[in-house]
């Protein structure tokens, strides 16, 4: 098993190489993500004044949204890779939007003072983390009284063919062996009430979880390729186990399986997300 710092050196270079693709690809990626953030901000109650953290921020979502619904707040962005929050500070200087911080840390020990945020938000994060429980409670620990926590993770990759159609592509290509229990990946948090009972465990009420349909549409069956070979972290990882020859076939076999999905002439690939909700009492 590799030690807390072992996980997140690995973590800063796959999202140090991944940042590239998540710019390149940021419309199609926040049309599919949109969803999520909107069901997370609905349970977050963002009043115009709003003192937010987004942690695993990326390329700034949901923050930048919180940030533009709270003019007179502010918004924290931390990310455990300064690459990624590159790409938020540039989306914010794109999008105008001057009320947000970036701060590179890692979610579980974050340079911040007790009760210092009114809310907190971890969409697709928590699947990365070294101690999911420690994590959880450095959440409730900035959160003020009455302050709410949500995050978001995928569910089992069955009701995710947008990323298990790429999988089996390359399944049929080299062995995938099947990832070590606990192991940071996307399906970690997959099963219902895991990411609840940490919230629970770190003393949060009102807890709460529901799942959130996404669909990641894209012009041709071969942009979902190309989409998806420079920015998800499972198709990225699994890609470099195999030669030219080898990702030329896979290719092939994912621009066919695609192409299934076509409606009113685009390729709409379904998928599903689970939120988490609670408060701090
Ligand atoms: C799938 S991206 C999510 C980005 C953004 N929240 C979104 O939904 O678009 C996962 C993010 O988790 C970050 N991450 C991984 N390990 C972390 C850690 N220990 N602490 C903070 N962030 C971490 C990665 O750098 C990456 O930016």
């Amino acid at each position: 098993m590799p030690t807390a710092e072992e996980i997140r050196e690995a973590q800063r270079v796959t999202w140090a190489g991944l940042s590239a693709g998540w710019e390149k690809w940021d419309r199609v990626i926040m049309d599919q993500l949109g969803p999520v953030s909107t069901a997370l901000i609905e349970r977050l109650g963002v009043a115009e004044d709003q003192h937010h953290l987004d942690v695993a921020a990326g390329t700034g979502e949901p923050g930048l949204t919180i940030a533009r619904l709270a003019p007179k707040g502010r918004v924290v962005l931390t990310d455990l890779v300064g690459e990624m929050l590159d790409v938020a500070a540039r989306r914010a200087t794109a999008q105008g939007i001057g009320n947000v911080d970036t701060r590179v840390c890692s979610a579980d020990d974050m340079p911040f003072e007790d009760g210092c945020f009114d809310s907190v938000s971890v969409r697709f994060g928590y699947m990365f983390l070294p101690d999911m429980a420690g994590a959880t409670a450095e959440f409730a620990r900035v959160l003020r009284p009455g302050g709410r926590l949500c995050s978001a993770v995928w569910i089992r990759p069955e009701e995710n063919p947008w990323t298990t159609i790429v999988m089996q592509a390359i399944a049929a290509e080299v062995p995938m062996p099947s990832p070590a229990k606990d192991a940071p990946g996307m399906y970690r948090c997959a099963t219902p009430g895991q990411i609840a009972a940490l919230y629970t465990a770190a003393g949060l009420g009102d807890v709460d979880e529901w799942d959130v349909p996404v669909d990641l549409v894209t012009a041709t069956p071969d942009e979902f390729w190309q989409m998806m070979s420079e920015h998800v972290s499972l198709a990225v990882a699994a890609l470099q186990r195999v030669d030219e020859s080898g990702r030329s076939r896979i290719r092939d076999r994912v621009v066919e399986a695609a192409a299934a999905f076509e409606r009113d002439g685009r390729i709409h690939v379904p998928g599903m997300a689970r939120c988490i909700a609670g408060t701090k009492h």
